[in-house]
């Protein structure tokens, strides 16, 4: 046996041990009965510790330096070999006592924000981000990085990218949609639908149907309900998505199975020889992201989708029947300066990122101390969006992520709506009729489009290597920016 095969057969062990607690943490956030908590956090940190002890072991690195040797000779190999180099090295930088402290010490701030979120009080949840921000500075400094320790943090979720990188991205970006969102209020506000409410279970029905016009395969997948919408692949024909529903509000959830089910459909669309190689998930948070803003978005919120998705919509909900695709199309597409990223506009969406990026830079790089922090967030968010935070829930406590140590992950969001743009500008010019397809709810021939230049590739490149293949260009804010423009140019008349 090769060197290779005999690193495929032993990752294949740590993904089906994955795959099953990737199952377990499902049920757990969709059917499990409130008294099967413990025991199921129990047998889930088993099953993590099982793979991740592979991931890191002695015989991990016998394989990778065979391999190696060996000389892996098909693209897929050279991928399998980089990816499991990089898990295990970045793992294998951190000792287990160090990695033990982390996992405790993100569990109770995540439980002290939670508390403070409810209070509206940084104070409670301070002395907790301060201990996790040393330890992951102390992670990024074992990691190691040459520019900056935010390197070694955003490698985790976007292979290759760096905090220098973002910023030359990130700023113009910013202050280029700061300008923008000046310029549309001084344009028309956009349609305001009839009042009513919308029930759950004509909402269920609608987002079924949206799931299925855009191609998930509900034979390898299904849809449940959740407190936060999210889509797990569980292994080969089966990767699920969840949703929530609000009575008030139909468009919330519509969007949301948009969305996941954009994501889903990257993990139905992975050519199977990728299977439990570690290669089938996506090329990087910020590719993942894409896939999701590309159905919610870029179709989801286009005219020309709404002119399709109108009758359906007046079937589900009779009471707007009065109203016409266009209005829907406005009333989808309205821009709010607001204090909540999840609730935030595409134009403002990435403003919410910058700021979460600024500061997690500077928290990082140590050119902020976690006191500040509160005073920096509400100062920078009159400075973007032009509103000031009324207490710590709406302001510096809203988001859980730095709880859990994750820094570095935020700009990822940013990334997906960058990407999903650069690759909508590609699909117009290589789907003939692009649009035309859209207005007729035919969505075959560009979910065909993505799963060949996308999805079936899984992580076998690397995210930006990805987007200049199907784009012929790197990450660049240019397709986003004109977008934005024009649509919301549009939808104001500015
Ligand atoms: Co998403």
């Amino acid at each position: 046996m090769t060197a290779l095969a005999r690193l495929r057969e032993y990752v294949r062990e740590i993904e089906e041990i994955s795959a099953a607690a990737a199952l377990a943490a499902w049920d757990q956030r969709t059917h499990m009965p409130e008294k099967g908590a413990e025991a199921r956090a129990k047998v889930l940190g088993r099953l993590e510790r099982l793979a991740f002890e592979r991931v890191v072991s002695d015989r991990m690195g016998e394989l990778l330096a065979a391999a190696e040797a060996e000389g892996p000779s098909s693209e897929v190999d050279r991928a399998l070999v980089r990816v499991w180099k990089r898990n295990y090295t970045r793992h294998r930088a951190i000792p287990p006592d160090l990695y033990q402290r982390f996992v405790e010490t993100t569990a109770r701030a995540e439980h002290a924000w939670e508390k403070a979120k409810a209070a509206s009080d940084f104070a409670l949840f301070r002395p907790r981000l301060a201990e996790v921000l040393d330890l992951v500075r102390e992670i990024a400094r074992l990691i190691g990085y040459t520019e900056s320790p935010y390197d070694a943090l955003v490698e985790e979720y976007e292979p290759g990218m760096t905090a220098s990188r973002l910023r030359a991205i990130l700023d113009p970006l910013r202050r280029e949609l700061v300008a923008f969102l000046g310029e549309l209020e001084r344009g028309r506000a956009p349609a305001v639908l009839p009042r009513g409410t919308y029930p759950l279970d004509r909402q269920r029905e609608l987002c079924q149907k949206a799931l299925t016009w855009i191609g998930y395969d509900f034979a390898a997948g299904r849809l449940d309900t959740s407190v936060h919408p999210f889509t797990v692949g569980v292994g080969p024909g089966d990767v699920r998505v969840t949703n929530r529903y609000r009575e008030e509000d139909p468009f919330s959830a519509l969007f949301g199975a948009l969305h996941e089910g954009g994501h889903a459909l990257y993990g139905q669309g992975v050519d199977s020889s990728l299977a439990w190689t570690g290669l089938s998930g996506g090329a990087s948070f910020g590719i993942h992201e894409s896939q999701s803003r590309f159905w919610e978005n870029q179709i989801g919120r286009s005219l020309a989708f709404w002119r399709f998705a109108h009758p359906h919509l007046v079937r589900h909900f009779p009471h707007l029947a009065q109203t016409k695709p266009e209005d829907v199309w406005r009333h989808v597409n309205r821009v709010e300066r607001s204090l909540i990223r999840v609730e935030a506009d595409e134009v403002t969406y990435n403003l919410h990122i910058c700021l979460r990026f600024e500061l997690e830079l500077e928290l990082v790089e140590g050119r902020l101390g976690v006191d500040e922090l509160p005073a920096r967030w509400n100062e920078a968010m009159e400075e973007y969006l032009g509103v000031t935070p009324p207490d710590d829930a709406r302001g510096v406590l809203q988001d859980v992520h730095w709880s859990g140590g994750m820094f570095g992950y935020f700009p990822s969001y940013a990334l997906g709506n960058l990407y999903a743009a650069q690759l909508t500008s590609a699909a117009e010019r290589e789907v003939p009729t692009f649009w035309g397809h859209v207005e007729r709810g035919e969505f075959g021939p560009i979910r065909e489009w993505l799963r060949e230049k996308v999805h079936r590739h899984g992580q076998v490149y690397l995210p930006e290597e990805l987007c200049r293949r199907v784009t012929g260009e790197g990450l660049s804010a240019e397709a986003f920016l004109g977008y934005v423009r024009r649509k919301y140019g549009q939808v104001y008349g500015v």
